[in-house]
């Protein structure tokens, strides 16, 4: 079996707003192997992209990472400085933003956006970078042309494999690919998705893949981690967490998949996330959620471990 890539405990990630504290990630912990897919699901707004940043050392302020350690490849990039976190991103770990398309420069060609860290990095020449950015453009479906080319005259979908051979250039041992088909149409995001899945055999990277979409990380996931209000309520290989959900949570998320076969109904979670500087007290979840008890209203919900690598933080499930 391979080993642990990445170890994320109990980090809390927090934006100190004038009109107060958001806490966007509030004690999230999961491991990461070699290799290994993982997927983030949760509604709009629960901290999985600010749960990415911090993966790169990348809050933008006013956020911080206020508790909390970050160990990939045994390094702790929670207590990097700047110039340190400089030299690890994009080498062992990089990023596919969220509505990544538009963070092309418009007024460099794309040879000149993918040359660069390749020479600030590697220090290749710039003859050197290009031969080697031309080779990732045609491992991501482009032809060596587009080099030339400016954001402008590109497709979105274009644009998109652009910046995931952006993320892959050096070679980094994780991946994190934030919602990298949500703008676009169905038939590139099938395309999208055909090339992360050929990109994880031949390249063997780890990836963490964010979505609100559940049923692309059915496709692509080897576990499955669901994100509630900046907490991590359930996670665990794709097969348990699809085939039998525990939290409620997921429950609903995943009753919400409109499904081609079967009667089941598709039903909706009543009611919206809750408002991150002031979250709920007890368990953020019960408010909308159908099994609430008591000390749901009251008491936050322990990290129960129901079988070894699956997690879930609910009350239904603690043994009192
Ligand atoms: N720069 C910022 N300053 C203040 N608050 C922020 C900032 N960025 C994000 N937040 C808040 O942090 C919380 C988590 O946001 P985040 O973008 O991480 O969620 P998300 O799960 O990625 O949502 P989406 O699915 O919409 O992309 C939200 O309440 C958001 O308003
Ligand atoms: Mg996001």
């Amino acid at each position: 079996m391979s080993s642990t890539l990445l170890s994320v405990s109990d980090v809390r990630i927090y934006y100190y707003t004038l009109t107060g504290i958001v806490r966007a990630v509030d004690g999230v912990s999961f491991q990461l192997r070699e290799g290994e897919v993982l997927g983030i699901a949760g509604e709009s707004g629960c901290g999985k992209s600010t749960l990415g940043y911090g993966l790169l050392g990348l809050i933008p302020p006013p956020g911080r990472i206020v508790r909390g350690s970050i160990v990939l490849d045994g390094i702790d990039i929670a207590k990097l400085k700047p110039a340190e976190l400089r030299k690890i991103r994009w080498a062992k770990v990089s990023m596919v933003f969220q509505g990544a398309m538009n963070a092309l420069n418009p007024v460099y060609t794309v040879g000149h956006q993918l040359a660069e860290p390749l020479v600030l990095h590697k220090g290749l020449s710039v003859k050197e970078s290009l031969e080697v950015a031309a080779e990732m453009l045609k491992r991501v479906g482009l032809t060596p042309e587009v080099l030339k080319r400016y954001p402008h005259e590109l497709s979105g979908g274009m644009k998109q494999r652009v910046m995931i051979a952006m993320a892959l250039l050096l070679k980094p041992r994780l991946v994190i690919a934030d919602e990298p088909t949500t703008a676009l149409d169905v038939v590139i995001q099938a395309q999208i998705m055909n090339l992360f899945k050929e990109i994880r055999q031949v390249e063997k990277n780890a990836m963490i893949f964010i979505t609100h979409d559940l049923s692309l990380i059915a496709e692509i996931a080897d576990k499955t981690g669901v994100m509630y209000a900046g907490k991590m309520v359930e996670i665990g290989s794709s097969e348990s967490v699809f085939g039998n959900p525990l939290h409620p949570y997921t429950q609903g998320l995943l009753r919400s998949i409109p499904r081609l076969r079967g009667k089941e109904k598709i039903t909706w979670i009543p009611g919206v996330p809750p408002d991150l500087r002031m979250p709920p007290p007890g368990c953020r979840f019960h408010p909308r959620c159908p099994y609430a008890m008591d000390i749901c209203r009251s008491e936050e919900p322990p990290e129960i471990e129901v079988e070894k690598g699956r997690t879930v933080s609910c009350w239904l499930y603690a043994k009192r």
